[in-house]
């Protein structure tokens, strides 16, 4: 099957985003990864790899909050302390939420933001089977976070911020809600080389989280220009199976402050 092409224009990004990660969160389709295109099919195997869990913290969650849909483990080097409030930037089912919140504690709190409903439901309903009274989760977009300035202690964010259509607004929105001296930590997808046309403007393949990814060095680039200090890339994983001739893409987990 021909994979559909969109004019990659913000709403029709957000569009084909929504509709993805809701069919997900519904069960109508297994992780973010599957695709009935044989011919992106190594293209998106890349977000099945690189997450690094500890299986002894995912016992502590429910298990309903892990669709594998992330790319990395960015609670891990958010330096999370006890009482501190973590936000968590497209927080899905809310994996990264629920293993924040053991982190946090009863003194602290976690505050979820995700713009797809079915998402949201899914994720309160696994904070009611967990019995998380610590973690909450807001309807929004990450480019416009529902959250008072300067408030967040950690904020965290697990393989979303290469789905904004314009991420600048993303790291200017986590550096308003940053307390000053706050902590970023995110793994997300970039990429390096001619990233083809073709894969750029795949819409399939920008709700699979390649199309949408960003450069590195301008990844890197941009989060510096926002204002964070000491940007760090933590981890790295370089996907060889999604190697073209002259581009890829990796997982990273960067650390920022403000
Ligand atoms: C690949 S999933 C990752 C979910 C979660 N972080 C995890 O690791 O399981 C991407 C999530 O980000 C949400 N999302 C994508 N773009 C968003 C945006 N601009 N604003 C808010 N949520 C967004 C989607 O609805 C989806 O739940």
């Amino acid at each position: 099957m021909e994979t559909e092409k969109v004019s990659i224009e913000p709403e029709s990004i957000k569009k084909v985003v929504k509709e993805k990660y809701g069919a997900i969160a519904r069960g109508e389709v297994k992780g973010c990864c599957s695709t009935s295109n044989a011919a992106s099919d190594t293209l998106y195997n890349v977000g099945t790899v690189a997450r690094g869990y500890k299986q002894s913290e995912l016992a502590e969650i429910p298990s309903g909050a892990n669709l594998g849909l992330g790319c990395g483990d960015p609670t891990a080097d958010a330096d999370i302390q006890p009482g501190h409030t973590v936000l968590d930037l497209g927080s899905g089912a809310g994996i990264d939420c629920f293993l924040a919140a053991r982190r946090v504690g009863a003194q602290g709190r976690v505050i979820g933001v995700d713009m797809t409903d079915a998402m949201l439901e899914k994720a309160r309903a696994n904070a009611r089977e967990g019995g998380f009274s610590n973690v909450e989760f807001r309807k929004g977009e990450i480019e416009k976070l529902p959250v008072e300035s300067a408030t967040i202690d950690r904020i965290i964010s697990n393989c979303v911020i290469n789905l904004a259509p314009d991420k600048r607004p993303v790291f200017a929105e986590a550096y308003r809600v940053l307390k000053p001296g706050g902590v970023l930590s995110i793994s997300d997808i970039v990429s390096f080389g001619s990233v083809p046309q073709s894969v750029r403007r795949d819409a399939e393949l920008w709700a699979g989280c390649i199309a949408g990814t960003m450069d590195k060095a301008d990844y890197l680039a941009l989060i510096r220009e926002t204002g964070f200090k000491q940007v760090t890339v933590r981890k790295e994983v370089v996907y060889d199976a999604a190697r073209g001739p002259d581009y890829g893409f990796a997982s990273v987990t960067v650390w920022a402050t403000k």
